[in-house]
């Protein structure tokens, strides 16, 4: 399973990610808006081995987004299922009710600025709606976190909902970008 764009590829990841994950997860500007905590060598390895599993359990999940030109991978991009009700994800919980679908980004801070982010979600959004059918995506973005919103904005997602219930350690709401039925 692999994306490609113009400058990168998007491709499942793998334990030979550990390296770039770690450094990733490791920076407090790059979590700052995802639960503002970094994670270890040791917690990184388990955050890895639960995004291989969540594409192992929902054959969807975060692409490693890697660049053509050198190779390296720049961070994450990509799906992850979440419980509508409660607000928990599938890389924590087995779900059980209803699902939303979110697409989200995280790009190692050397990598900001360069469209990066836009270009690996906007294909992950195509295949999402062209490949597997599906209709709607949310974003799940805490207040503040500009750069994100405009990420959302450029996918064509719109405010739906603010200040989400569940355990998120800020004010979070909710972009969607719904496909509505063709008219019969
Ligand atoms: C959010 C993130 C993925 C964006 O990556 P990126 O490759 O820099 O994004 P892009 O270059 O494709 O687009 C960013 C857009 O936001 C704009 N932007 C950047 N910083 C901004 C800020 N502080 N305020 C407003 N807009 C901002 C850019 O100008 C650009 O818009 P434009 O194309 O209209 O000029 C990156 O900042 C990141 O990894 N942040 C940390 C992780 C994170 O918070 N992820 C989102 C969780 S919801």
């Amino acid at each position: 399973m692999q994306l490609e764009t113009e400058r990168l590829v998007l491709r499942r990841p793998h334990r030979g990610d550990l390296d770039a994950y770690a450094e990733l997860f490791a920076d407090p500007k790059v979590v700052r808006y995802t639960g503002g905590v970094t994670k270890s060598r040791a917690e990184s390895v388990l955050a890895l081995e639960r995004m291989i599993r969540h594409w192992d359990d929902h054959e969807v999940g975060l692409f490693s987004v890697v660049r053509k030109e050198d190779e390296r991978v720049l961070g994450r991009v990509g799906f992850l299922l979440w419980d509508a009700e409660s607000w928990e994800h599938a890389m924590m919980r087995r779900l059980r009710g209803r699902t939303e679908t979110e697409i989200g980004w995280m790009l190692a801070r050397p990598h900001w600025g360069r469209g990066y982010a836009t270009e690996a979600a906007t294909a992950a959004r195509d295949w999402a709606l062209q490949e597997l059918g599906l209709r709607r995506l949310i974003s799940l973005i805490q207040r503040g976190n500009d750069a994100s919103v405009r990420v959302a904005c450029k996918l064509g997602e719109t405010l739906e909902r603010e200040d989400l219930p569940g355990r998120f350690s800020a004010a979070t709401d909710l972009y969607a970008l719904t496909i509505e039925a063709p008219a019969r």
